[in-house]
């Protein structure tokens, strides 16, 4: 468990810390859980030149299957500052038209600073956290998808311990609104300790990781995250592309994954990012419906 103020801790008695520590167990909160099986996209919007009106059409057109979506929206700024982006402002329609919503926090595109805004964040969170639960609350979001991504390679031990003690801390505060964590996560810096955030209340993780196209590395990883958080607490997300030549994946491809997925009783698929190529959707509906992936 991350580090918390002791203060309180020698005042509250002993079965109430029992209590305390046995619903830390449990880990997430059942209220907030993801519904069986999730397939959502991230929406980069004008950050990756998105046509948002066609997309908006194709998620509207593939709603049955697409139970949530994620869209660039706040960002983390300098001193722990909530920063709400100028982007196009799609919550209100996919709202409307029913799907959960979760806004990203997004490090981009300042990924130089990115860990010393982390560490601002997590040694001062409390403002950053009530100005967050503000806006979930005020726009009506399902919750939050939590897309900070310090640079790679640096970092320390303590940097992870604090961003495990801020998303707890973060966690709490949204649970407290019925509002859902998730978090993006990944193996290139050593801020994400993956035994650490388990033991945080989040309710779900997506790897990054399974970006990578080297399908050895792929089951290594994925197996990796599979480990640290369970299949009912992990998302695995996926490119449209093949990340070493940004080629599209290919039909073999994706049903490596998929079939992987499956296997392994993940609930949830995050897919990088829109426009979702065709020849995913048969993949897509199989898995959202529990039948058998298409044959190549
Ligand atoms: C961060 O906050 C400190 C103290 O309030 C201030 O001196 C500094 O200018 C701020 N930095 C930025 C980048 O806003
Ligand atoms: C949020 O939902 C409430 C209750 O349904 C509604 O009155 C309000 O207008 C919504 N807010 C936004 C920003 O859509
Ligand atoms: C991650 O945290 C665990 C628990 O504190 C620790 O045992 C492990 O060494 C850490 N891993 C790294 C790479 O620092
Ligand atoms: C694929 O990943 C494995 C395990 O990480 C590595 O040993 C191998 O060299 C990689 N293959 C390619 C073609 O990069």
């Amino acid at each position: 468990m991350p580090p918390r103020s002791s203060t309180k801790s020698a005042l509250v008695c002993a079965s109430i810390l029992a209590l305390a520590m046995a619903v830390q167990a449990v880990a997430y909160d059942a209220s907030t859980r993801p519904p069986q099986r999730v397939v959502f996209p991230w929406m980069g919007l004008e950050r990756t030149q998105e046509n948002i009106p066609q997309d908006l059409a194709t998620l509207q057109a593939h709603k049955d299957v697409i139970p949530w979506v994620s869209f660039e929206r706040f960002n983390l700024g300098p001193n722990g500052t909530f920063v709400i982006n100028e982007l196009t402002q799609v919550g209100p329609t996919l709202i409307a038209e029913g799907f959960g919503t979760f806004p990203m926090i997004s490090s981009f595109p300042d990924t130089n600073p990115n860990l010393e805004y982390t560490r601002e964040v997590c040694a001062n969170p409390d403002p950053f956290i009530a100005d967050l639960v503000f806006n979930l609350l005020k726009f009506n979001y399902t919750g939050v998808n939590v897309d900070i991504e310090p640079a790679g390679g640096i970092g320390t031990y303590q940097d992870a311990v604090a961003y495990a003690g801020f998303l707890d801390k973060l966690s709490r505060a949204l649970h407290q609104h019925g509002l859902t964590v998730t978090v993006d996560i990944a193996s290139w810096t050593p801020v994400w300790n993956f035994t650490l955030l388990a033991e945080t209340s989040v309710d779900l993780f997506v790897t990054m990781d399974t970006y990578t196209y080297n399908q050895t590395a792929w089951t290594h990883l994925f197996q990796k995250a599979l480990d640290a958080f369970g299949p009912h607490r992990l998302g695995a997300g996926i490119m449209t592309v093949n990340a070493d030549n940004n080629q599209p994946l290919s039909p073999a491809d994706i049903k490596f994954r998929f079939d992987a997925i499956v296997a392994a009783n993940v609930n949830v698929i995050g897919i990088w990012c829109m426009p979702i190529p065709d020849q995913f959707w048969p993949f897509i509906d199989a898995y959202m419906a529990g039948t058998a992936m298409p044959e190549l």
